[in-house]
């Protein structure tokens, strides 16, 4: 970030944040409009909230979650009451930390995984335990193998979550697939002998979904709700300068975190809910989406064809082809430190191109952490960027290979 400060002209295909042209002002304008069209709903939404959040917001993400799962909210069972309104997805994920984590307890994540939560959970006291993916998301067997050798060694009781991006995975852009999100909540399940072990799912880039079939939810597999916590956000699919994120909790877990969230904020701002329920509401949220994903779309064929013409011919750079979300993830050559401080990244920072290090996504204990791996991002960046930045990438491993 400092680099990227200090040399503006530099292309970030770092950080994760949206595209600026899409940022719904228009849209956004037009939900004020309506808050502001009667003086109640306007001073109702200048007043505190509820801990738990707008009841019109958390029936418009229930109703959007029936909808993706094809399933009636009965079927799910699923109700608006569950659901906590949060600032952004992160505070929900922090605050299961807090209610479910004790120092030295054990979180199971993907290697790799979300950064920002691997930071949170160290930061939180607990142990991230890294476990094995490959193109189909988290391996099941690999988790087995993991509580096995836990169980084995008496510390299965420290288990207390499995946290999954289950779909267009951050950093490595993978969905889980079908059957492993069934395997996962039997896993769960099963392997609960100790103290129940929960399955965090983060659906922070469902919507953004560029190519191919919706698959159902680790949560649409536990239909009793009691295995799996599942956390949204409108971040990634509208605005994440309006800090708006959600989650749907298991019953029991449900006042705990009431409670902390409670101490800490009285809520989530209330302005904010209202806005966005506003936009649900009006259906402007999925005319939103579809703009968004046409976007995207056309960023991401711009990183994968800049990819195929300057990185695949050097033969020794691979990556997986996402189908939606905002990342691709590279290998490169086999022994080349992809790491801050690196050759590889000062020299693709001199020909003016940010990425993320691999390194930063790798849990501290569990499979080691290959050096040679990185992200890039293409929300940001134009798509005369993204073409630039590629082709400055390409150009930093002929350099450092050399
Ligand atoms: C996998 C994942 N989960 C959650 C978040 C948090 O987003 P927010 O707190 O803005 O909802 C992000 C943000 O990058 C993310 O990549």
């Amino acid at each position: 970030m400092a680099k990227g400060l200090a040399h503006p002209e530099i292309v970030s295909l770092s950080a994760g944040f949206a595209d600026q042209e899409s940022l719904p002002a228009e849209t956004m304008r037009q939900a004020w409009e309506a808050v502001w069209s009667d003086g109640r709903s306007a001073r109702a939404a200048l007043q505190y909230g509820t801990t738990i959040g707008l009841p019109a917001l958390r029936e418009a993400i229930l109703h959007r979650f029936a909808d993706q799962e094809k399933r009636t909210t009965a079927e799910l069972g699923a109700s608006s009451d569950r659901i906590v309104i949060t600032a952004g997805s992160n505070q929900f994920l922090y605050l299961v930390g807090e209610v479910l984590l004790d120092p030295g307890d054990i979180v199971l994540c993907g290697a790799p995984s979300y950064y920002v939560y691997l930071g949170m959970l160290g930061y939180q006291g607990a142990r991230a335990i890294g476990v094995a993916c490959d193109r189909d998301g988290l391996v099941p067997e690999a988790v087995e193998e993991r509580l096995a050798a836990l169980a084995a060694s008496g510390q299965l009781g420290r288990v207390k979550m499995i946290y999954v991006t289950s779909y267009f995975d951050n950093p490595a852009g993978t969905t889980l697939s079908a059957p492993r999100r069934a395997a996962l909540v039997d896993i769960a399940q099963r392997w609960s002998r100790a103290g129940k072990i929960y399955i965090l799912e983060d659906i922070a880039y469902r919507e953004l979904r560029y190519w191919g079939d919706e698959v159902p939810s680790i949560r649409a597999m536990d239909p009793g709700g009691e295995t799996v916590i599942l956390t949204g956000s409108f971040s990634k699919s509208f605005s994440p300068g309006l800090r708006v994120g959600w989650g749907l909790l298991p019953r029991r877990l449900l006042d705990p975190v009431l409670s902390a969230k409670g101490h800490i904020d009285f809520g989530s701002p209330n302005l904010n809910q209202a806005l966005m329920a506003a936009v649900m509401e009006r259906g402007l949220y999925a005319s939103h989406l579809e703009r968004l994903r046409a976007r995207y779309r056309e960023k991401l064929e711009a990183m994968l064809e800049a990819a195929d013409r300057h990185l695949a011919p050097l033969g020794t750079v691979s990556w997986e082809r996402p189908t939606g979300g905002l990342y691709v993830w590279l290998r490169m050559p086999e022994g080349l430190d992809t790491g801050p401080g690196k050759p590889l990244f000062e020299y693709a920072a001199d020909r003016g191109v940010l990425y993320v290090p691999g390194e930063f996504a790798y849990p501290a204990a569990g499979p080691e952490s290959p050096k040679n791996r990185l992200r890039l991002s293409f929300g940001a960046p134009s798509c005369d960027d993204i073409r630039r930045g590629v082709a400055a990438l390409a150009g930093a491993v002929v350099e450092v290979s050399r």
